[in-house]
This record gives C-alpha cells, sequence and structure tokens, in this order.
C-alpha cells in the first residue's frame, strides 16, 4: 500500500497527522462514501455493580482523634526511611471530616458502590478488649451518609492497619490469637452494620500484606521472617478469614454476604491454546495455594504441601474446616498479569515464562499492562473453585495525573488503561463469567503505602496542601462507563 503514494505525498500526510489534521477536504468525498463513524458499546449485563474503593489508613487522616489506637502502619510510617516521600498517613485526604464531601465525589461518578475499610484499632483500640464506641460511631455516619446518597456501602475489616498493640502483645500475625482477635472483632462490627451494610469483605489482600509485610520486611511491620514462620503467619491469617466468616455469620443479619478480597497470583496463557489453558489453570491453583485456595477448597494442594516441606505450616483439621467456611462471594483485586504460563512436558505441567525487561508497564513500575488478565483470571478461578459470585474489588493505576493551569487533569494514560481492561472484563461477562461488579481504585489520590502520595491513583486529583479534589477526565470517562452500563472502544 504504502508503495502507492510519493515520498513527497507521504511527507505531506505524516506532517497533517501531526499537526493533528484530518484528511485533505474532499478526500473522503473522493472514496465515494463518508466514514461512518458510529460505534455500538458493549453492554455489560444488566444490574451490574459500579463502584470506586478506598481505605482507611490511606484517606482517613484523624489518627489520634476519638480514642483510635496506633495500628502499625502508623509505626512503619514514622520510622525513618521507610516512605519513598518520608510521608505518613496522620493527616491524608482528611477523609475523617471530609466524608460528606467525598461523599457527594462518588455520587457525581454515578456508581451505586462504594468499597471501603474499618480501621480495626478506631473500633477496639488494644486489637480485643474494650470497645471504642466513638470508632465506630464515625463508620455508622458514613454508612449513613451513603445510603442517603443512593449508594450501597461495601465494607472490608482489614485493609492492613492492624492494631500496634497486637503487633506488640503476640507477634500480629504470627500468632493465632490475633487471628481469635479479628474473629471477635468482625463479629463485634457485622453486629452493629449489618441492618445496612449487606456486603462484607473480611480481608484485602493477604498475599501483600504477608509477603511485602512479614516476608521482604518492605510493608508494615517490616519482618523478614523465615519461611516456615511466614507460612504459619500466612495459616493465621487465612484462619483469621475463617473465624471472621463465622463470627459474621453467627452475629449479622440474615442475609449479610461474606467473602474475601484477594491479589490473586494472576495467571494468564501466554497466548491461548488449549495446552496453555489448561497449564494455565494447574497454575492458578497451586500458586494460590497457601491463601485464596485454602479458603476455598478448605485444604492445602499436595503440591504446596510437598514444596514447602519441614516448612509446611502447622495445622489441625478442624482449622482447615473454619479456613474453609463457606463464603457467599469472591473479590479479586486486578491490576497486572504476574505470570505468563506455558504448557510444559515437564512436571508440574507448567512453566512461568520471565518478563523480558521492554514489558510495558503503567506509571507504577509493578503495574505491568496486561488487560486480558482481567479477562483470564476470573474465568479461570470461577471454574477451578466453581465460583458463582465474583466482584473486581479493586483495579486501577496511577498516572502523573499533573494539575494543568487550567485546572484540568489529562490522565489520558489512565483512561486507555481502564479502557483496555474494561473491555476484556466485559468480553468476560458476556461469556457468562460470574462477575457481578467492578470497583474502581480509587476514589481520589491517596497515600500509596511505600510511595507515600507520589502515586496517585485516584480518579479525583488531591492538591494534599489544600485538601482540594479535583475530577480527572477518568473521572468523566468512568461517569460515562457506568450511566450506560457499556463499554465503547
Ligand atoms: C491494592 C491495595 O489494596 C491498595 O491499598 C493499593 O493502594 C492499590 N493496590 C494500589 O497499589
Amino acid at each position: 500500500m504504502v508503495s502507492r503514494f510519493s515520498r513527497r505525498e507521504l511527507a505531506k500526510l505524516a506532517g497533517l497527522s501531526a499537526l493533528g489534521m484530518a484528511m485533505p477536504a474532499g478526500a473522503a468525498e473522493k472514496k465515494g462514501k463518508q466514514a461512518d463513524l458510529r460505534f455500538t458499546p458493549a453492554p455489560f449485563p444488566r444490574g451490574f455493580v459500579w463502584g470506586t474503593a478506598t481505605s482507611s489508613y490511606q484517606i482517613e487522616g484523624a489518627v489520634n482523634e476519638d480514642g483510635r489506637g496506633p495500628s502499625i502502619w502508623d509505626t512503619f510510617s514514622h520510622t525513618a526511611d521507610k516512605i519513598a516521600d518520608h510521608s505518613n498517613g496522620d493527616r491524608a485526604n482528611e477523609h475523617y471530616h471530609r466524608y460528606k464531601e467525598d461523599v457527594q465525589l462518588i455520587k457525581s461518578l454515578g456508581v451505586k458502590a462504594y468499597r471501603f475499610s474499618i480501621a480495626w484499632p478506631r473500633v477496639f483500640p488494644e486489637g480485643s478488649g474494650a470497645p471504642n464506641p466513638k470508632g465506630l460511631d464515625f463508620y455508622n455516619r458514613l454508612i449513613d451518609e451513603l445510603l442517603a446518597n443512593g449508594i450501597e456501602p461495601y465494607a472490608t475489616l482489614y485493609h492492613w492497619d492492624l492494631p500496634q498493640a497486637l503487633e506488640d502483645r503476640v507477634g500480629g500475625w504470627r500468632s493465632s490469637d490475633t487471628s481469635k482477635a479479628f474473629g471477635d472483632y468482625s463479629g463485634y462490627v457485622a453486629a452493629r452494620i449489618s441492618d445496612r451494610v449487606k456486603n462484607i469483605f473480611t480481608l484485602n489482600e493477604a498475599g501483600r500484606f504477608l509477603n511485602f509485610g512479614y516476608g521482604w520486611g518492605i510493608d508494615a511491620p517490616g519482618l523478614k521472617l523465615p519461611t516456615a514462620e511466614l507460612n504459619q503467619a500466612r495459616h493465621n491469617v487465612v484462619l483469621g478469614h475463617g473465624l471472621a466468616v463465622q463470627a459474621i455469620r453467627a452475629s449479622a443479619r440474615k442475609g449479610t454476604k461474606v467473602g474475601i478480597a484477594e491479589n490473586i497470583a494472576a495467571c494468564v496463557p501466554a497466548f491461548a491454546t488449549p495446552e496453555n489453558i489448561r497449564a494455565t489453570e494447574l497454575a492458578t491453583r497451586e500458586l494460590n495455594a497457601s491463601l485464596l485456595g485454602v479458603t476455598l477448597e478448605g485444604k492445602y494442594t499436595d503440591g504446596f504441601l510437598e514444596y514447602s516441606g519441614k516448612d509446611a505450616p502447622k495445622f489441625t483439621p478442624e482449622e482447615l474446616k473454619i479456613i474453609g467456611s463457606k463464603t457467599d462471594f469472591v473479590g479479586l483485586n486486578i491490576y497486572a498479569p504476574q505470570f505468563y504460563i506455558a504448557a510444559s512436558d515437564k512436571k508440574p505441567g507448567w512453566d512461568v515464562l520471565p518478563f523480558p525487561s521492554s514489558f510495558p508497564h503503567m506509571n507504577s513500575e509493578w503495574l505491568r499492562i496486561g488487560p486480558e488478565v482481567i479477562y483470564w483470571t476470573p474465568k479461570i478461578a470461577a471454574k477451578i473453585w466453581n465460583i458463582d459470585t465474583i466482584y473486581i474489588s479493586e483495579n486501577g493505576t496511577s498516572s502523573e495525573d499533573k494539575l494543568r493551569d487550567n485546572g484540568k487533569v489529562y490522565d489520558l494514560d489512565r483512561i486507555s488503561f481502564l479502557r483496555n481492561y474494561l473491555t476484556q472484563l466485559q468480553r468476560a461477562t458476556a461469556e457468562g463469567v460470574p462477575i457481578k461488579g467492578y470497583f474502581l481504585w480509587s476514589l481520589m489520590d491517596n497515600f500509596e503505602w511505600i510511595f507515600g502520595y507520589e502515586k496517585r491513583f485516584g480518579v479525583y486529583h488531591v492538591d494534599f496542601q489544600t485538601q482540594a479534589r479535583t475530577p480527572k477526565l477518568s473521572a468523566a470517562f468512568y461517569r460515562d462507563v457506568v450511566a450506560k452500563n457499556a463499554i465503547g472502544p
């Protein structure tokens, strides 16, 4: 084709497109017909739940107010050189005081669901023992405000802000005393909010907080446990989840739905052949065996126990029963393809392929771009664990997000990311993968853990000096998707 043009003509066309100009006048007519620019957005199922998400320590601030106890993230972020920009969550988005304004931000996206987390140390400053009623009062105010604005609250009970008192007293998740305390706290909260909150997530991203916080010393509480102890901590965490499910069932209103929100080890076939897809199923099961898998199967896989050998966790059959307590849905936090899988002739039948250094990523380096992950991972999870209700409990990206002089943020990379991921998500729902909702991370820029305020994930820009919230272009994009319940090209 290209050879049909002379060098001069090509140079002219290239120049025009560089200037953002359309085809020369008359060119379309010459082709005989105007191009038809109409398109049909691909629909999501009726009743699909559109939402957005945040977490307590990342937005609330007010860390010393109304009797809140310290959490391991207060301690960690106040430890020298742990946070890239030397910041902490002391003030964050001041959401504790600005929650009404923030509910309006949610509302103006048109979403009908909001996933937030409850700070355990606000409710039990010591982790267990005497509750602090003022702590729960805040969440009651928030829940009421959401409902008054037609937004369904989805509460998460643990988004990493473990009461420091438990870390000090029993070693945090190194001890099953923390699992028991988590069960008690969960039952206490569920009894008091389930008249209005119908969906409760137990833990958020166990895979992240265990590996980063207890294995590699990167997140709070900054420990580098040997493998056997880390596996025991994993076991205590899933035990905590199981105890929470049972406590919620025992104390919440009938019909309250409960599930975990996990950053599933997201496996994707290198390319879609039946062999690679089968290999990806096997890999998904094995690579999630110690966390999500055991909560859904009520047992550790033989592969995991064999691989762990003497480092395997110690457990009783009774504990496995608790861990495997039936849940009502599974929340999957899906950002990046973590493992590309190919079939192998050798045991165990699959290979994890290495990433080339040129693999594209978003503004956060870990956030590799692979929209197909949000198609394959829920599809495969639903199949291998027979799940009938999945929520994408988080998906989104950070972006440079410069606030321009005209007051706008043109976060075109976020829009591109979301468009591509939502296109794949729609495809999964159209094929019948039981995904019932999607929570965009995040409502607004916030404290991005070890990156402090340098990484911005919000669809609202936040000026952390003035606390001004400004919608980014992606807020308008998301509002359009939600309003249409469909994704366009
Ligand atoms: C997952 C975590 O749950 C959330 O707290 C975090 O901000 C996002 N990923 C983005 O990294």
